[in-house]
């Protein structure tokens, strides 16, 4: 794969004694103007060593030189900086052959031996997923991919919200409402009606609160009629989690909720009270982090009983010592931000130094355009399989429209409409906060998923009518064409951003990028033409750009198919 700054980088020190390679890799540049060349190289940190002015290093070099026989056609002294330019036609023909001659383009064996765990998706169950989960569950899909992409060993946790007081809110309001009829046949919707009718009954009977503790308690010293329930409740909504997880094609390797952590929680507490980290406030057990700003790490209540943070902890030990992580990855909303900054400081301060290789990825929390907040207990929420369904049903729609004899509309309209869900998740950085409105989310023009995968099969169907597409390319006459090769060049790179960020929307803003230049392309240069050698070259772009699209558009979770 060629690497520009590589090749700056030995051309100036293969001809520079005083200069090795990995110096000069280091100081250069991508000039954010073509104006400006390719790859720069700003030569002020080198006036020291060298004991000069930098126009004249520039100079120097410059003259010590020969670019012939390589990709760049020509360099260019600016004050201090020597500027070097590509040879469009060397240059794009390297990528394209590069891209259409490596099976996994802008893959790596940079993680190679290195497990990254991810914690996403991690919905409390007994109700059905909502659109504030879509974010975490899309994210650490993708990075799943992303980072495997790369090398990396990744392992999927799915850290489900199954135990706590809400099961026993979930207990007492089914002994008293429900059946186990009612429950057999509107499953976990009749779970959630249940918990709604719960909290507006508590209104008038705040004896209930007590009852559902007390059912908790029970649940958690091993009541037989109590677990039984939970685990009738809970294998109701993993099955009805994972029906929806299979629509969006996100897959876990483990569903280690909180309830696995019972019985791992009270070692942790153990060691916490041998390093002296325990203290007693109010009849609580808490770990004092006022000295770090933070108000106190809770882990037993005064009641004795344990907590989120509790189980929390004992999952990272839990991981460490079964996955060996190199890196553990939390994705939720920014909300949680206080919860991860002490629980990872409570573990740097049971003396662990791995703590600094725990990683919080927040982002923005999701509130819906009409101003309400979200919530189930008050009934207020936008379920994903809804928005799923409108999105393929509008996609449906326009696919009878515009295409209405294609085969199997079905199924292309599932993989579109899916597909435009995840790309309007991921198509803004992580952080922001995003307002939910069914016009947006139902608006597939200008930069979307659907547009990407239209664009693939749009590769795909000139492949598909040319009789042979022999990779050549030999004749490449319009800036259109470098242009292209220009973005392709650029995979690799985001891929590693993507990772290094934990941010897949750099791969969503690429795929955009593509596949306007891709368009703007295939609108400017015809492809069948007589000449066989620019049809041959054009061809190959086309190749290159399919094989491409297909890798990001995996790489985010999206499926790309041939015909749309
Ligand atoms: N169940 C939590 C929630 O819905 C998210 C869990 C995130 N993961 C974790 N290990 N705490 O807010």
């Amino acid at each position: 794969m060629i690497d520009l700054k590589n090749e700056v980088a030995s051309l100036i020190s293969s001809s520079v004694e005083a200069l090795d390679l990995d110096t000069v890799y280091g100081l250069l540049e991508y000039p954010p103007d073509e104006k400006l060349g390719d790859v720069s190289l700003p030569c002020f940190k080198l006036s020291k060593t060298m004991r000069k002015a930098p126009p004249a290093i520039a100079a120097e070099l410059s003259a010590a030189i020969d670019v012939t026989d390589s990709v760049f056609e020509r360099v260019e002294v600016v004050g201090g900086y020597l500027n070097f330019f590509i040879s469009h036609a060397e240059f794009a023909k390297s990528v394209i052959s590069d891209v259409i001659s490596s099976e996994n383009y802008g893959s790596s064996t940079m993680g190679n031996g290195k497990t990254v765990v991810f914690d996403y998706s991690s919905p409390n169950i007994a109700k059905p997923l909502h659109i504030g989960h879509l974010p975490s569950t899309v994210l650490g899909n993708s990075l799943y991919r992303i980072y495997s992409y790369l090398g990396y060993n990744s392992v999927g946790v799915n850290h489900l919200g199954d135990w706590g007081t809400q099961f026993g809110t979930m207990i007492v309001a089914y002994k008293k409402w429900g059946s186990k009829e009612e429950v057999e046949k509107g499953g976990v919707k009749e779970l959630v009606r249940l918990y709604v009718k719960f909290h507006k009954e508590e209104e008038n009977d705040p004896s209930l609160r007590d009852q559902a503790r007390a059912t908790f308690a029970a649940l958690e010293n091993g009541d037989k009629e109590a677990y039984e329930l939970w685990s009738w409740f809970r294998d109701l909504s993993i099955q009805e989690c994972k029906r929806i997880y299979d629509i969006l094609g996100v897959e876990f390797d483990h569903y280690t909720g909180e309830s696995f952590y019972e019985d791992k929680m009270m070692p942790v507490v153990e060691e916490l009270r041998q390093k002296n980290l325990l203290v007693e406030s109010e009849g609580a057990q808490i770990v004092d982090l006022s000295e770090y700003n933070m108000p106190p790490c809770i882990v037993l209540k005064s009641d004795g009983g344990t907590i989120y943070a509790t189980r929390d902890l004992a999952a990272i030990l839990y991981r460490k010592k079964t996955f060996d992580f190199d890196k553990c990855i939390y994705l939720t909303a920014t909300q949680q931000n206080l919860h991860f900054k002490q629980i990872f400081k409570v573990t740097e301060l049971m003396g662990y130094e791995w703590a600094k290789n725990l990683i919080h990825a927040p982002f923005g929390m999701i509130s819906l355009a009409t101003g309400e907040s979200m919530s189930t207990r008050s009934g207020v929420t936008i379920w994903l399989e809804d928005v799923i369904n409108q999105a393929t049903a509008k996609t449906l729609e326009i696919i009878k429209e515009k295409n209405p004899d294609m085969e199997n509309k079905e199924a292309i309209a599932k993989q579109m409409g899916v597909g435009a869900v995840i790309f309007s998740s991921l198509s803004t950085s992580r952080i922001k906060d995003v307002s939910f409105s069914w016009e947006d989310a139902l608006n597939f023009d200008g930069e979307t998923g659907p547009y990407v995968q239209y664009t693939h099969a749009r590769a795909c169907s000139v492949l598909r009518k040319a009789e042979n597409v022999t990779g050549n390319i030999t004749k490449l006459t319009e800036d259109a064409e470098y242009r292209v090769a220009r973005v392709l060049y650029d995979f690799p790179a985001k891929i590693v951003a993507a990772m290094e960020n934990n941010e897949p929307s750099v791969i969503t803003r690429y795929v955009i990028d593509l596949s306007r230049e891709f368009n703007r392309f295939y609108h400017d240069c015809q492809i069948n033409t007589d000449d066989e050698e620019v049809k041959q070259t054009r061809l190959a772009i086309t190749l290159a750009v399919k094989q491409v699209l297909s890798k990001g558009l995996w790489l985010i979770g999206l499926e790309a198919p041939e015909r749309v």
